[in-house]
């Protein structure tokens, strides 16, 4: 079995370049199938969940090349909207097709995504929003069959906020007739990404960005070449993986402003930091003050795939600090392994209590992406080794994550079956 080993207790130093934004370039891949040429996304990650997209693309007719970083889309012989289990059970964004697919090309039948153990993930107001669109969809155990000749505008309120949904929405409205007046959307800087590559293509929309976004169906869209936007959340983890270890570490490219809520945890820990022409340079050499109370939100609020990293910076720090999990019922897995290196944590309902201080190497096991990245940073910080199983988990949305340690002085190695403690 694959596994991460650390050789924790050593300081890191140095620079990272910020990757693309991972849950921009999801929902765009997606996005292109509503154009009949090629769409070109420079600066796309090489991630597990993006190899795992292309596969369902190339499975519907697209023909996929890279080119360097960019990875060119030709999307003119899409011929089905069937999209294979054996990938959209793999991951969350397989529902995204539903957006894209169906208007192309009438019909499709995909099984209910998979993704992380952090929570139960329904699908129910994504379908919501298609159904007030004109699609008909039946669903069974295993997954939906959606239909619709032609989608048409409406007007939806959310009643509650989803990232997803709302990008399902936009997409199946950039091209449906007429006008659709969304209300409650979410306002993650991933929207706003999604909107501008749907505008580059021809796509009427706006108001992204915020809870109203209205979109005016055209008839239809043409190809497009979009730069990917850096990754605020992988950003945010080496922020905080510099944090657990009192590293000094400058992160090229990082969306600094898509990031004031952390940041502003970041310095309340002591934290320093300033923007530098494009690159965030960050000094934790003074963190030590635990944080009393934070709370996970929808943009502009903490984010919650930042929590598990956050919850690791905590485990290091004297005192007590106290996370609550607002978006997802089930994302405290990465702190119950983090007990195993000695980190006193106590789980109350959706609030995690952590009482920090020296960590020590364990063998633990990550169990979602976000968690693993943060059993990455408890290992760093720990005194001795620490073994992380399952790191594929961690491929799903980390580019070169050992390289970039290592050039920062971090031990770190990947191996395959077992090893003696
Ligand atoms: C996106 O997931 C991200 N994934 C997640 O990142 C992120 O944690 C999440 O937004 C919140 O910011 C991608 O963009 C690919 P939601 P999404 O719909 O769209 C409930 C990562 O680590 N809900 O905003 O699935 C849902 O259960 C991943 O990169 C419904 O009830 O999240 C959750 O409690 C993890 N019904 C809340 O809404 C629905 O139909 C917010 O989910 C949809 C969602």
């Amino acid at each position: 079995m694959e596994r991460y080993i650390i050789e924790g207790g050593r300081p890191l130093e140095g620079s990272v370049r910020i990757q693309g934004s991972k849950n921009t370039v999801l929902p765009v891949m997606a996005a292109a199938l509503l154009q009949r040429g090629t769409v070109c996304l420079r600066r796309c990650p090489k991630i597990a969940d993006v190899r795992c997209m292309v596969e369902i693309l190339k499975s519907v007719g697209a023909g996929i090349r890279w080119r360097g970083d960019c990875l060119l889309m030709d999307c003119r012989h899409v011929h089905t909207g069937e999209i294979p289990g054996a990938y959209a059970d793999k991951m969350r964004s397989s529902i995204f097709f539903l957006g894209s697919l169906l208007p192309r090309c009438g019909r499709i039948a995909v099984s209910y995504p998979g993704g992380c153990t952090i929570g139960k993930r329904p699908v129910d107001l994504h379908l919501a929003v298609l159904k007030a669109m004109g699609a008909r969809i039946w669903e069974d155990s295993r997954g939906f069959c959606a239909l619709a000749d032609q989608l048409h505008g409406c007007r939806y309120r959310f009643p509650k906020i989803s990232v997803g949904a709302t990008e399902n929405a936009v997409m199946a409205a950039a091209t449906a007739r007429g006008e659709s007046f969304f209300s409650n959307c979410a306002r993650e800087p991933e929207i706003v990404h999604l909107c501008r590559f749907l505008k580059l293509a021809g796509a009427d929309i706006r108001g992204e960005g915020t809870t109203e976004i209205r979109v005016r169906g055209v008839r239809k869209l043409h190809p497009a070449e979009f730069t990917v936007p850096a990754d605020r959340i992988v950003a945010g983890t080496y922020l905080f993986i510099g944090a657990a270890v009192r590293g000094k570490i400058s992160l090229e490219d990082a969306p600094a402003g898509e990031l004031e809520a952390v940041l502003d945890v970041y310095q309340k820990m002591g934290g320093q930091y300033e923007v530098k022409s494009g690159t965030l340079v960050t000094d934790s050499s003074r963190i030590g003050t635990p944080v009393p109370y934070v709370e996970t939100a929808a943009y502009p609020g903490f984010p919650t795939d930042l929590q598990s990293p956050l919850a690791a910076v905590c485990a290091t720090l004297a005192g007590k600090s106290r996370i609550r999990e607002k978006i997802f019922e089930d994302r405290f897995r990465a702190a119950v392994e983090m007990q195993k290196m000695g980190a006193a944590i106590r789980r109350d309902g959706n609030v995690l209590e952590i009482s920090g201080g020296r960590l020590r190497g364990a063998g633990v096991c990550a169990w979602d992406l976000r968690g693993g990245a943060a059993l990455v940073a408890a290992g760093l910080a720990a005194e001795g080794r620490t073994e992380i199983l399952h790191p594929e988990y961690i491929d799903r949305g980390y580019e070169q994550l050992e390289k970039n340690i290592t050039l920062l002085g971090g031990k770190i190695s990947r191996i395959c079956g077992s090893i003696n403690a």
